[in-house]
């Protein structure tokens, strides 16, 4: 296990270089604040353009391990629209949206996605570490695979409670319920980008958990291990979309500094 841990405790000897842009960061200070649940929206169609752009952005959000567990269906046929607004109880924000996204989070496709990773590292001229080669083939596989009914998942975190008590180790995921909450951790995240994304062009979203997923899953054929985590609607922002002020409760409540 020590030497699993390279990976996370030691910096690669690289000579990629990512550009840094300059940051206009009153920009960003408004697309954040301006940004609001909107619940009526104008019949103002959104360039199709403009929603590729933004999917673009959510796909680019932080994810575990790189491994993007979620899916996005961006619902446009009419039928299914019609039945997707029904599955969200009709609300206004579903009802009066140009556009309709039900996003999805995996928990089966990270064995795929680390295969998929490793044979990208395969095919580029400069390899990276052993290290990460060593992350997607034996790392990933030992902390995603749960087993046949749980059995390795249960037979982890036996080992990880015992070598736990003398170092630090992964705790979860080790059933099912994790392994769905570490797939909607990351899907949550390219929500946000998605919403954000759609303020920063000029459109506005709402994020809706209001919704039979049950029904939304049988409409759109997902598979088993799908989780709808949320639909988000987006559109032009109509007069009456936004219902109030935007409340939050004082910083204190929730911003705790560790001092001592
Ligand atoms: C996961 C999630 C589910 C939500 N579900 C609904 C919903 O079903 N219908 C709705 O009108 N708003 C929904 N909202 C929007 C919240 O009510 C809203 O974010 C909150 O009141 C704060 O308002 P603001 O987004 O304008 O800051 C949801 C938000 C989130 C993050």
């Amino acid at each position: 296990m020590s030497s699993d841990q390279t990976i996370f405790n030691s910096v690669p000897k690289f000579t990629y270089k990512e550009p840094v842009p300059e940051i206009n960061s009153e920009e960003f200070e408004k697309v954040v604040r301006s940004r609001r649940s909107v619940r009526v929206f104008k019949d103002t169609p959104i360039p199709e353009d403009i929603v590729n752009k933004c999917l673009d952005l959510a796909l680019i959000a932080p994810n575990s391990s790189n491994l993007q567990p979620w899916e996005f269906y961006w619902v446009r046929n009419k039928e299914k629209k019609q039945q997707l607004v029904k599955a969200c109880f009709s609300q206004p924000a579903a009802e009066t949206a140009q556009e309709l996204f039900v996003v999805v989070a995996r928990t089966k496709t990270w064995k795929r996605h680390a295969r998929q990773m490793l044979d990208l590292f395969h095919s580029q001229s400069t390899a990276p570490p052993k290290a990460v080669f060593h992350y997607y083939k034996k790392i990933v596989p030992m902390v995603y695979s749960l087993g046949f009914l749980n059995i390795l998942g249960f037979l982890k975190s036996i080992a990880f409670s015992v070598i736990g008590l003398f170092r630090p180790v992964p705790r979860e995921p080790v059933n099912k319920s994790e392994l769905k909450l570490w797939a909607v951790k990351s899907t949550a995240l390219a929500c946000e980008n998605l919403m954000l994304a759609f303020r920063a062009y000029g459109y506005d979203t709402c994020p809706m958990e209001g919704y039979d997923s049950k029904r939304i899953k049988k409409l759109l054929e997902l598979p088993k291990d799908a989780t709808v985590v949320m639909t988000i609607s987006a559109g032009v922002r109509d007069d009456k979309g936004v219902y109030g002020q935007q409340i939050r409760f004082s910083k204190n409540q929730f911003v705790k500094e560790v001092n001592t």
